[in-house]
């Protein structure tokens, strides 16, 4: 038996991804984050009427040109084409999604998308029927793997579930980038209850650190933040709340490298100095900061050098923009 057979609100999410494929709809799910200007890219405008992410998962500093990409709930196809400017050959992205009328859709637009792009051919995107919590797809023969507002329709057994199928199908060191509506607290029952509120991206939205504990239980020991950004507003009157409730939606890079034993890294763009009277400090734990210079660092480092109480070494906030690298 499948999960859509057993579990209703799955089966309401088919019927809402069904329609939202033959009839394009503006008000499921909404990005502002900018559609990439790649060199020698056309996006069709069939695939940005059906923008249905809620950031982006494509980074640059991310992707090379050898790499296999999973994408995960393919949509109008808009992401998985970003990708395959990356990954330019036969089967380089493999896009999965369990809705026919969708992957339909997806092969529609992506024959569009050849004629106005010479450098494009469909079969360098190789659409398959499946589900994120059943992945058809072989243990660790992917690089990357991607999902844009998909696993925040999940109930959270689900999406606990579909990170473990990400992490098993991922090489090591392989990355899931992933964009999903959170909100700051619990979701209220009755609404995390909406089957049609959730499968529209409204009403299944984890908390952050639950977001967060759950890739850490996936596996994955290094997480980086890259954006944190308003999503919607669900108003007190209209959802029948005591105060409205802002989602906001979060761009994660979790990384399959083993969690170390004292708890994973999570970057959320904070930074240390050391200003004192030597050349450098150094915690004895790999962070070496030079006098006056930023070193990045993940939250556990933050924490355990603001417990030195130090007055010569200054801890800065989460921007919740983090991109890799550091100076120097
Ligand atoms: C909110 S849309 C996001 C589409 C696309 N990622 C984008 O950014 O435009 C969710 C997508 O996931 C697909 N989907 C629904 N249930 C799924 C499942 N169990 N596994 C994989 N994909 C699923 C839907 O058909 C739809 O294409």
């Amino acid at each position: 038996m499948t999960h859509l057979e057993t579990d209703g609100y799955l089966l309401t999410t088919h019927d809402v991804y069904a329609q939202a494929a033959s009839d394009p709809d503006a008000s499921l799910c909404c990005t502002t984050s900018p559609v990439w200007a790649l060199p020698g890219l056309v996006v069709p405008q069939q695939m940005l009427e059906m923008n249905y992410g809620c950031g982006t998962t494509v980074h640059l500093g991310d992707l090379r040109d050898d790499q296999t990409i999973l994408y995960v709930g393919v949509g109008g196809g808009l992401e998985a084409l970003q990708f395959a400017w990356f990954a330019r050959r036969p089967g380089g992205v493999i896009a999965v999604d369990p809705v026919a009328q969708m992957r339909e859709k997806a092969a529609e637009n992506f024959a569009i998308a050849a004629q106005a792009n010479p450098w494009f051919d469909p079969s360098f995107v190789s659409i398959i029927d499946g589900s994120a919590l059943a992945l058809p797809i072989d243990d660790q023969s992917v690089d990357i793997a991607a999902q844009n507002c998909l696993f925040n329709i999940f109930t959270g057994d689900h999406r606990r579930l579909a990170l473990r199928e990400i992490s098993r199908v991922l090489r090591p060191h392989g990355r899931l980038i992933l964009s999903d509506p959170i909100s700051p607290i619990p979701m209220p029952e009755h609404l995390a209850q909406d089957q049609v509120l959730r499968a529209r991206c409204l009403s299944g939205a984890p908390t952050y650190d639950q977001y967060m504990a759950d890739l850490v239980a996936a596996g994955f020991g290094t997480i980086e933040v890259r954006r944190r950004m308003p999503y919607r507003l669900l108003d007190a009157r209209r959802y029948e709340l005591d105060a409205n409730l802002m989602l906001e939606s979060v761009e994660v890079v979790a990384i399959k490298d083993p969690v170390p034993a004292d708890g994973a890294c999570i970057f959320t763009g904070r930074t240390a100095f050391y200003i004192g009277d030597d050349e450098f400090f150094d915690d004895g734990k790999g962070h070496h900061m030079l006098k006056d210079l930023p070193l990045a660092i993940c939250d556990k480092t933050a924490a355990a050098l603001s417990a030195l109480g130090r007055s010569d070494i200054v801890v800065t906030d989460s921007t919740w923009h983090y991109a890799g690298g550091g100076c120097c």
